[in-house]
């Protein structure tokens, strides 16, 4: 009873931090979010109890501060054994929700047979839908839609995206208050059609993270694919993207795929078949506490010291997941270029590569990582025995391969130049968090494909993503730029990421659903 009173008065003083119409939306409902990777993973120890660790990537990240607000409930799909067997034995326990030891959500799992799953997320969430919303194809070679696409998309994507709706379906059937469901992703596009069809008064919104490609690339997949995409996508109540530029392109691109749309422009609204969505964007950003606490944390500050040993009298930093959207080799080839421009800066500089391998069932991840391998043993080879620095052979890239968020976080807060070149990007939270943590008057090197682009780029050097020459240049300038100018672009991005972090992300979304949906709640 004390810990449930103390829950209340908890949640009852975070929620007071919210705009009204946000507090008064959240004493009102249940909130569902479901998103492919959840809040937590499980592992099961040698002595059978469960372990759990952070779930990975910026969705989480993001989602997380919502954690603040409310207790709501997060359907994710089982992506560990743990996740498994944890949700095998919910299910024997007769437990509708799994509240892991030390995370903030309580849990809700979607079980999948693991051929479908791996049709769902390695063959059309991560190389068909990832690549397309990233124009990552060399068009006249792939994608090729055969046989095996159609197959992973009825009976993969299809497959989970029901199961997804039936869990989301069973919690919003159990909850006594209306309840609001938050998708998340590429992953959930027919989610919210499905429910739509079994409860018309649901409350729902998508929020897409990644980038929303215009409707001639969008041709490249099949139309039964695009349409049942977009129809599904229209069920939604309210549709966010992290730029107006990706959410203009969803509304060319419903209006392309489907005949019977009804658009307003400019009050960014599409009617189909009855059914009002509003499409809006919500630039996602960092919860600045937090990520300010890891990097003070003690972990972080044991990696500190480590980092510091291969810090040079300049310093080039890059944090991304082992990704081809990213660009890193594009970002290689730019410092051995710039290198080879100024050779003044041999042996006093030093690159540090913090990577995340990442979705190595898929093919390309794994032909990506290689690729940056080789390109960082070429640059290494290169300048082998060009320069010493303290006596010991000058290395000019140091790749450190795995995936420690701390560490990562400790080495933000040493560079001088960092790099962040993505093709095309739907937010990217590493120039975020870089220009909180940096204490170096770091300079920003912004492409112009990365969502942040479209907040940071009046502080940042551009760089078009493809243009090595030009990146290279950016390094130089950077590399030069006087600490007066350095230092007033560094303040005003840290100013920035500061007013526009994830707080306003989360309020400006429920304030849009209070707004919006107030009249459905009214009625429910
Ligand atoms: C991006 C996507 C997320 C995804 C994350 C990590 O941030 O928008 O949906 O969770 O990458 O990727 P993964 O495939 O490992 O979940």
């Amino acid at each position: 009873m004390a810990d449930e009173h103390g829950a209340t008065l908890n949640a009852d003083v975070r929620r007071r931090d919210l705009p009204e119409p946000a507090r008064d939306l959240l004493s009102r409902v249940t909130l569902i979010i479901a998103s492919n990777r959840g809040p937590v993973e499980f592992h099961r120890e040698p002595d059978g109890s469960f372990s759990t660790r952070r779930g990975t990537g910026g969705v989480v990240t993001a989602i997380s501060a919502v954690s603040r607000f409310t207790d709501a409930i997060w359907v994710a799909a089982a992506m560990t054994d743990g996740d498994r067997l944890r949700a095998e034995l919910a299910a024997e326990r007769g437990e509708a929700v799994i509240e892991p030891d030390n995370a903030d959500f309580r849990v809700r799992f979607v079980v999948s047979d693991p051929e479908d799953y791996d049709r769902y997320y390695n063959h059309i969430s991560n190389p068909l839908l990832w690549f397309l919303q990233h124009y990552l194809w060399d068009t006249p070679r792939q994608p090729d839609i055969d046989h095996i696409t159609w197959d992973a998309w009825n009976n993969g994507y299809v497959t989970v995206n029901r199961q997804f709706a039936e869990e989301i379906l069973a919690v919003a059937d159990s909850s006594a208050q209306p309840p609001i469901v938050m998708l998340q992703d590429y992953h959930l596009y027919l989610v919210p059609g499905y429910l739509r069809e079994a409860r018309p008064d649901l409350i729902l919104q998508h929020f897409v993270h990644i980038p929303w490609p215009d409707p001639d690339y969008w041709r490249l997949l099949p139309v039964e694919f695009r349409r049942a995409i977009c129809h599904s996508m229209l069920a939604n109540d309210i549709v966010g993207f992290q730029t107006p530029r990706h959410a203009r392109s969803f509304v060319y691109t419903c209006e392309a795929t489907l005949d019977d749309v009804d658009i307003d422009y400019r009050r960014r609204e599409i009617r189909y078949r009855g059914h009002t969505t509003y499409v809006r964007s919500y630039p996602i950003s960092i919860d600045v506490d937090a990520v300010r606490r890891v990097a003070a944390s003690e972990d972080a500050l044991r990696h500190e010291e480590h980092i510091k040993t291969f810090l040079n009298e300049h310093t080039i930093l890059r944090v991304d997941r082992a990704e081809p959207s990213k660009n890193i080799v594009r970002g290689f080839q730019a410092y051995d270029r710039f290198l080879e421009l100024h050779p003044e800066f041999l042996g006093r500089v030093n690159f540090l590569a913090f990577l995340v391998p990442s979705r190595l069932e898929v093919a390309e991840y794994v032909d990506y990582l290689d690729d940056i391998n080789t390109i960082v043993g070429r640059i290494n080879t290169k300048y082998a025995n060009v320069a010493e620095r303290d006596g010991v052979a000058w290395e000019p890239v140091r790749l450190f391969i795995g995936d420690d968020y701390p560490r990562a976080l400790a080495a933000m807060k040493y560079y001088d130049v960092l790099l962040v070149n993505a093709i095309f990007d739907g937010m990217n939270l590493v120039a975020k968090e870089g220009a909180l943590l940096n204490r170096r008057n770091g300079v920003l090197i912004l492409s112009e494909g990365a969502g942040a682009y479209q907040q940071l780029s009046e502080h940042a050097l551009s760089v078009s993503p493809a243009d090595v020459e030009s990146t290279a240049h950016a390094i130089y300038q950077a590399l030069t730029m006087p600490p007066e100018q350095r230092a007033y672009h560094a303040q005003a991005l840290r100013r920035l990421v500061i007013e526009q972090d994830i707080l306003a992300w989360i309020y400006s979304q429920l304030e849009d659903l209070a707004a919006t949906v107030g009249g459905s709640l009214v009625r429910a």
